[in-house]
């Protein structure tokens, strides 16, 4: 009963759509465990590019099962959106289900989450503004509607009006937004209660069905280990929990349901949003990631911070998530930048070092990376599918990385492409499970 967990190991964005694709070929389930349509998972198939926000990324595979499980806080319009432009991409949905637990998006999530960030100011966080935290608010106050509430009218409308009636005041700027009223919402919604009615079960019975006929189950996750509400750079983090433990809840499984965790980190790292990235580079070498890395959001495209890649916080990623498995994507952007740089530890304020993750937010802000210095290499690695024919810095590179987080790389990534990538000898046989 094989479960493999993909999960950010960074700030998001680090290559978890193409790693789900590849690995979604040979498995019977894909499930997605949290978060929303903040996420923006890309997969480059030849001249074909899919980005997707709800939809988990095996999809390209017809028939495949696709669950969007109950931890996912969803936009009934994305999901029917995506829907369509799959549709008329010639892209079989059938393996779509959509879980009767999980929580809705509405209207007044996205105004409100809009309303606190322009409240914040100087102080914002930086949200995607798809309404992911009031909706997870929502959710732990008890005020959250589902997606089986879109199938019946009363108990919608039942639902909108209690949820909406404390909301009323901090919406008043908006108030005559014709989005708010109970009666057009709640005829809105039960619209894509009628398109999405096809997709909605119990996606956690699906799962539970493929473990007990020794199928892969992939749990996909989304944002990354530290956008974490708990474990991240609070409160520069996301409503939700991206790490490998969150799939049991989400998906509705058990620890022993998950055998193996895989992180996604790109060979640098990247940040959209506000919050603290102790290695962020403000030079040309940052100003080159982001040109040859093409760093901008998939979701908003706003450009992403980049920096030197920080171990220290790939190490406390790798703790916090139990990971047996490192996915190192990206690495053909650092082609041609000579030193290279890894952060592993960090300088505090008066003269403090931190060898491990700090807890304390004031730390964390002004935590700078102390680094070690490698040699690059100049050759074009985007052709390299062995890692004996990765150039010999390369190959130093890759291996300090995973002696120092103490974690075997299985994959390496050297391009966007489906084919571009270097798997490690010992995942071959994982590559194996059918
Ligand atoms: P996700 O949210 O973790 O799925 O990642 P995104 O899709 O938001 O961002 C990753 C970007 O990097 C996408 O544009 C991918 O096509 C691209 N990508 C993934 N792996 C590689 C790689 O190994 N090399 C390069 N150059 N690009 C990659
Ligand atoms: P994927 O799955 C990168 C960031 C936002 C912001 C913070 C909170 O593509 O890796 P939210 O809208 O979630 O309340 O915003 O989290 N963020 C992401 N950054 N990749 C993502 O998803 C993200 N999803 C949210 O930029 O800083
Ligand atoms: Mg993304």
């Amino acid at each position: 009963m094989p479960g493999l967990a993909i999960v950010g190991a960074q700030w998001g964005d680090e290559g978890k759509g193409k790693i789900t694709d590849l690995m979604a070929e040979q498995a019977g389930v894909v499930v997605r465990f949290q978060g929303g349509n903040n996420a923006g998972h890309t997969i480059v198939r030849g001249d074909e590019v899919y980005k997707f926000h709800l939809i988990p990324s095996g999809i390209l595979y017809p028939g495949k099962l696709c669950l969007i499980g109950n931890g996912v806080v969803l936009d009934p319009k994305v999901l029917a959106d995506e829907i369509e432009g799959l549709k008329r991409r010639d892209v079989d949905t059938s393996g779509l289900r959509v879980s009767a637990n999980a929580h809705l998006i509405m209207p007044y999530h996205m105004l409100l989450d809009q309303a606190g960030e322009a409240r914040l100011g100087d102080l914002r966080i930086g949200t995607t503004k798809r309404g992911i935290g009031p909706c997870y608010a929502d959710k732990a106050a008890r005020l959250g509607i589902r997606v089986q509430d879109l199938l019946d009218e009363k108990i919608l409308k039942q639902k909108i009006y209690a949820a909406m009636e404390p909301k009323r005041l901090m919406l008043r700027p908006f108030e005559k937004e014709p989005e708010l009223d109970l009666h057009a919402m709640t005829e809105d919604y039960r619209t894509f209660g009628h398109r999405l009615e096809p997709y909605i079960t119990d996606t956690s019975r699906l799962v539970w069905d493929a473990l007990d006929d020794d199928r892969l189950v992939i749990f996909e996750g989304a944002q990354g280990t530290l956008l974490d509400i708990d474990n991240g750079t609070y409160p520069f983090v996301t409503s939700s929990n991206p790490v490998a433990g969150a799939a049991c809840v989400g998906a509705g499984v058990g620890p022993r349901d998950i055998n193996d965790v895989w992180g996604v980190t790109k060979a640098y790292v990247t940040r959209v949003g506000a919050g603290p990235l102790p290695t962020e580079l403000d030079d040309e070498i940052g100003a080159h990631l982001g040109r040859v890395g093409g760093e901008v959001g998939t979701t908003t495209g706003r450009p992403r911070r980049c920096g030197w890649l920080d171990l220290v916080a790939l190490r406390y990623a790798a703790r916090i998530n139990s990971l047996n498995g490192l996915a190192v994507t990206k690495l053909d952007v650092l082609t041609g930048i000579d030193p290279l740089r890894v952060a592993v530890r960090y300088s505090g304020p008066e003269g403090a070092t931190f060898d491990s993750f700090p807890y304390h937010q004031s730390i964390m802000h002004k935590a700078r990376g102390e680094y070690v210095e490698l040699p690059g290499w100049h050759e074009d690695i985007s052709g390299v599918r062995r890692v004996a024919d990765l150039p010999q810095n390369a190959r130093a590179y890759l291996e300090y990385i995973s002696e120092f987080v103490g974690v075997p790389i299985v994959l390496v990534g050297v391009g966007p492409g489906r084919d571009q990538v270097i798997w490690s000898e010992s995942t071959r046989p994982l590559q194996a499970v059918a």
